[in-house]
């Protein structure tokens, strides 16, 4: 099956499976230049982390971030639509890990109690949920299973730096392409859904969710991912430290790929 072929599937859960058993979910972060969305994720995490916290991680796919803080020592709870991942997930943990793994749409969490988790990661879901009230009821849920105090996160693809990166990295003629509307400057929500910066403030604030911070992800990592991934150890420090600096800069929103938000009630 290829990509296009998959508006031919109805059922959304079923269509974001058959997406993934065109792409390769499993090493999506294993470059140089992929590991900056992962490292700059998991700095912003640890900012609001304290020992014993529970963190529930909704659309865990492979586990990046469920396996990663239950090595920590936290306990985690990984949500994840797609079997394959599921099982990918269960095969990396090991005895010491306290994580639970459930095959799940993070849609509908009533198994999961009200008010039960520190830290909520959703990572995933907003940019596969094609219908706008869908995205609306995923935050509703993560807001209802977060504590009062807890935090939220939430990652989006960027509307304008798809744009840029297709046109300059993988199609030159992405801009004559039906893919993308030259009046709105939107790119057709497919195989994901892509948001601009003020769609993603519009979607927390209509949540009633107080936006805490706005970060840049991996910033322009997808599109100079060649020459990052050429970079020596000491170079590459730098750039992520000097990706660090910047990425809670306003000014780097635009130019990111994944964007990622932080949440509270
Ligand atoms: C690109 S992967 C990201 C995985 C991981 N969270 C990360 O950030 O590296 C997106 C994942 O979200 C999952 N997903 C999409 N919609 C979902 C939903 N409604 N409920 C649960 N998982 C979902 C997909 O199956 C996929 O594994």
């Amino acid at each position: 099956m290829e990509i296009k072929d998959l508006l031919k599937i109805v059922n959304e859960s079923d269509r974001v499976s058959a997406l993934y058993d065109i792409i390769e979910e499993g090493t999506r972060l294993s470059t140089k230049a992929a590991q900056v969305e992962f490292l700059t994720t998991i700095r912003q995490i640890e900012k609001h982390l304290k020992p014993g916290m529970k963190i529930l991680d909704l659309g865990a796919g492979t586990g990046q971030y469920s396996l990663f803080f239950a090595g920590q020592g936290f306990d985690v709870v990984a949500v994840e639509l797609v079997a394959k991942h599921v099982n990918q997930i269960k095969e990396k943990i090991s005895e010491e890990m306290s994580i639970e793994v459930i095959q799940g749409n993070a849609l509908d969490l009533s198994i999961i109690e009200d008010k039960s988790y520190d830290i909520v990661l959703c990572f995933g879901p907003l940019y596969h949920l094609s219908k706008i009230e869908d995205r609306m009821k995923c935050i509703s849920e993560v807001k209802r299973v977060c504590k009062d105090n807890g935090k939220m996160f939430f990652a989006f693809i960027s509307n304008d730096m798809v744009i840029t990166t297709e046109t300059f990295l993988y199609n030159p003629n992405f801009l004559l392409e039906d893919l993308y509307n030259r009046e709105t400057f939107k790119v057709v929500d497919f195989p994901f859904v892509f948001h601009t910066v003020d769609d993603c403030r519009k979607l927390l604030r209509d949540a009633e969710l107080n936006i805490i911070s706005e970060i840049a992800a991996d910033g322009l990592s997808e599109l100079f991912q060649d020459k990052i991934n050429k970079m020596d150890n000491e170079s590459y420090e730098q750039w992520l430290n000097f990706h660090f600096h910047c990425c809670e800069k306003p000014e780097f929103l635009g130019t990111s790929n994944h964007l990622l938000f932080v949440a509270e009630k």
